[in-house]
C-alpha cells in the first residue's frame, strides 16, 4: 500500500478544520493543531481546507486557494448569518459546553442547528470537487459532526476520519441535547473515529451503540494528542537567553514565578483558579509578598455571552486580590488578556517554579505538556494539574487537584512552591521522557496509519 513508503507517492491528506492556520503567521502565533500537524505532514502533499475567518454577505461556494510548497490552504468566507449560526450558535454556545460537560450553559435553537449542518453541508460540497480518489480526508473536531455524512451524500468514496479535540461525556449527559442522535449517527460516516482519551472512547462507544450503530463504535480509539516537545525545549532554551525574558526576570526581583496560560474560555476554570491563589496568600502567610502569578488568558470568542460574562467576572477577581494583599512594591496577580507570542510564552515558562493548569475540563491540554518540555532538566518547577484535564493520566509527576476546589488548589501550590529540587527532578524526569517519546508526530503518524487502513 502506498501509505507504507517514504517518499513523494504518499497518499495526499486532506485536514479539514474550522480553523486554517493563516500562512503568514508561521510559529509565533500559531494553535496547538497547526503546529502538532505541520510536523507530521512535512513529507507529504496536503491540502488544509475551512473557514478563513472572514464573514462575508454570504457562505462562498468555492474556496480561495494558497499554495505553501506541498501544503495547500483552502478557505471558505463565511456568511454573517452561517456565522452567526453555526460558528458563534451551535458549535460555540452549545455543542462546546456540551461536551464540556457544562449542559447548563448549553442554549439550543433549531435555527442554529440547522445553520450548523448548512455549513457543513457548503464545507463539503466545496471540497469534494478538489478530491483526488487516493486522497485521505481527516476532519477536525466538534464543528464538523456532520462533514462525513455531507461528504458521502457528494459520493465521496475516500478513506473518512474524523478526530474529537475536546472531551466526549457519557451519554446520559450528551443525549440531553436536542438531536444529538443525528450527530452520532454522522459518525458513522467516518472510517476512522478518535478521541483524547480511553474515557473518552468509552463513552463514545456506548452513545453509538445506543443509537444502534455498534459497527462505528467497533471504529472508536483513543489517540492522545502530544506536542513538539525538542523544539518546543529548544525554544524555551532560546528565549530564556533573549531580553524579553529578561525584563521580565528582572521584574520579579527574585520572587518565584506562578504561570498560568490559557484561552479566556469558562471551561479552563479561571475563577475558581484565581480564588485558590488568594487562599494560597489568605492561608500560607510564608508566601505573602514571595510569590508573583502571570495568568495570560487571550480573549476568545468574545461576541458568546457567557465569554463576556467570564471577563467581567475576572476582572473582579482580579482587582479583588490585589487590591485586598498588594504592597506597594508587589502585585501579587498580573494578568493579561491579549495574546503572547510562542516563544517569549515558552521562555516565561521556563522561568516559573509552578505551572498552574486546572481546567474543569480539557481534551487534552498541551499548555501542561508545554510547560514540562520548557523547563531546565537541572531544576525543573513544578506542575498543578486537574485531574479533569486529558493530559492528567499521562502526567502522573503533577500534583493533581480539583479545579473546583479552592482549598486544595492553594494546598498544592503551597506543596509546590515548597519542594525541595530533588522531589521536582524525580517528578519531571519521567514526565519529560514521556513528552519526547508521545509528541505531535507520534500522534499524526498513528492517526495516519489508522486511516490508510494499516492502524
Ligand atoms: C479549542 C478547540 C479548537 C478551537 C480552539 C480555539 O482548542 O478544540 O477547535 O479552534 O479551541 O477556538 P476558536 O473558536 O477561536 O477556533
Amino acid at each position: 500500500m502506498t501509505g507504507q513508503h517514504k517518499g513523494p507517492d504518499l497518499n495526499r491528506l486532506i485536514i479539514v478544520a474550522n480553523r486554517v492556520p493563516n500562512p503568514r503567521e508561521r510559529g509565533a502565533t500559531a494553535g496547538g493543531l497547526a503546529v502538532a500537524l505541520r510536523e507530521a505532514i512535512a513529507h507529504r502533499q496536503a491540502l488544509w481546507f475551512g473557514w478563513s475567518g472572514q464573514t462575508a454577505e454570504a457562505t462562498a461556494a468555492a474556496p480561495a486557494e494558497t499554495r505553501q510548497g506541498r501544503l495547500t490552504y483552502a478557505t471558505l468566507d463565511l456568511g454573517e448569518e452561517d456565522y452567526r449560526r453555526y460558528y458563534r450558535g451551535f458549535a460555540n454556545a452549545t455543542l462546546w459546553p456540551t461536551l464540556h460537560y457544562r449542559l447548563g450553559l448549553a442554549q439550543f435553537s433549531r435555527e442554529d442547528y440547522i445553520g450548523y449542518r448548512k455549513v457543513n453541508a457548503a464545507f463539503a460540497a466545496a471540497l469534494a470537487p478538489l478530491l483526488r480518489p487516493s486522497d485521505l480526508v481527516w476532519a477536525h473536531d466538534f464543528h464538523l459532526f456532520p462533514l462525513g455524512s455531507e461528504l458521502r451524500r457528494q459520493g465521496c468514496r475516500q478513506r473518512l476520519g474524523f478526530f474529537l479535540h475536546v472531551p466526549f461525556p457519557p451519554y446520559g449527559l450528551f443525549s440531553a441535547l436536542p438531536r444529538s442522535g443525528e450527530l452520532i449517527t454522522d459518525l458513522a460516516a467516518y472510517d476512522v473515529i478518535g478521541v483524547q482519551t480511553e474515557d473518552d472512547a468509552a463513552n463514545l462507544r456506548a452513545a453509538l451503540i445506543a443509537e444502534n450503530q455498534p459497527e462505528a463504535a467497533t471504529r472508536v480509539a483513543a489517540y492522545p494528542i502530544g506536542i513538539n516537545a525538542e523544539g518546543f525545549t529548544a525554544l524555551a532554551e532560546r528565549a530564556i537567553l533573549g531580553q524579553e525574558t529578561a525584563r521580565f526576570r528582572q521584574s520579579l526581583v527574585g520572587r518565584a514565578l506562578v504561570i498560568g496560560v490559557d484561552r479566556l474560555d469558562y471551561t479552563k476554570g479561571l475563577p475558581q483558579r484565581f480564588c485558590g491563589y488568594g487562599q494560597l496568600l489568605a492561608r500560607f502567610r510564608q508566601h505573602l509578598s514571595r510569590v508573583t502569578y502571570l495568568q495570560v488568558a487571550p480573549v476568545s470568542r468574545g461576541d458568546v455571552a457567557e465569554y463576556r460574562s467570564l471577563r467581567k467576572e475576572l476582572d473582579e477577581w482580579v482587582g479583588r486580590i490585589n487590591g485586598q494583599q498588594a504592597e506597594p512594591d508587589w502585585v501579587p496577580l498580573r494578568y493579561m488578556t491579549r495574546a503572547v507570542s510562542r516563544p517569549t510564552l515558552a521562555g516565561f515558562m521556563r522561568l516559573a517554579r509552578v505551572g498552574l493548569v486546572t481546567p474543569l475540563r480539557d481534551g487534552m491540554n498541551l499548555v501542561a505538556k508545554e510547560y514540562v518540555a520548557a523547563q531546565d532538566p537541572e531544576d525543573p518547577g513544578a506542575l498543578v494539574l486537574s485531574r479533569f484535564a486529558g493530559a492528567a493520566p499521562q502526567l502522573p509527576g503533577a500534583l493533581l487537584v480539583n479545579p473546583l476546589d479552592p482549598d486544595e488548589i492553594a494546598e498544592a501550590l503551597d506543596q509546590a512552591l515548597t519542594m525541595p529540587r530533588e522531589e521536582r527532578l524525580a517528578r519531571w524526569r519521567p514526565m519529560a521522557e514521556e513528552g519526547r517519546a508521545s509528541g505531535a508526530r507520534a500522534w499524526c503518524l498513528s492517526f495516519i496509519a489508522a486511516l490508510e487502513g494499516g492502524g
